[in-house]
């Protein structure tokens, strides 16, 4: 089991959010890989998984000069795939996560679970957790 995870992170708690969950991912036993959103990959079929990490930014949207750009570029190849979402927020309620998971769904990906998002820094148990179920 390979599990690709890719995320953008601005002020670094995405990134954490990251590295949490491919340390749960491991735990369970399988191979995660991490990667900057600039130097991810753009076709999974090297991969069983794939989770996505980016912040709420804008107005309740992704990241847009980076990571909107590539996922945009990418969803069209997620049908069927096994797919986690999670990212960081500060004032809002989490819109952009629900959005995000309709585009998602919307794509033909299986959704895991619903969107992990952390107000802030992120628990990193909480994160790990997420990772350990993803992965098995
Ligand atoms: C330009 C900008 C726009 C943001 N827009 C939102 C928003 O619409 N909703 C929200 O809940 N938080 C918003 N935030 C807060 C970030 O999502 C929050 O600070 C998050 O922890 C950043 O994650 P990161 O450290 O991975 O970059 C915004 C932050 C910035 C800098």
């Amino acid at each position: 089991m390979k599990i690709a995870v890719i995320y953008w992170s601005g002020t670094g708690n995405t990134q954490s959010m990251a590295e949490y969950i491919a340390g749960g991912i491991k735990e369970a036993g399988a191979e995660a890989e991490v990667f900057e959103v600039s130097e991810a990959p753009t076709s999974f079929e090297g991969y069983d998984k794939v989770a996505f990490g980016c912040p709420a930014m804008g107005a309740e949207v992704l990241e847009e000069d980076s990571f909107e750009p590539y996922f945009a570029s990418v969803e069209g190849g997620l049908s069927g795939k096994p797919v986690a979402l999670f990212g960081s927020y500060g004032w809002g309620d989490g819109e952009w996560m629900r959005s995000w998971q309709d585009r998602t769904t919307a794509a033909g990906a299986a959704l895991f679970e619903e969107g992990l998002i952390a107000c802030g820094e992120a628990d990193e148990s909480e994160c790990a957790d997420f990772g350990r179920r993803f992965a098995s």
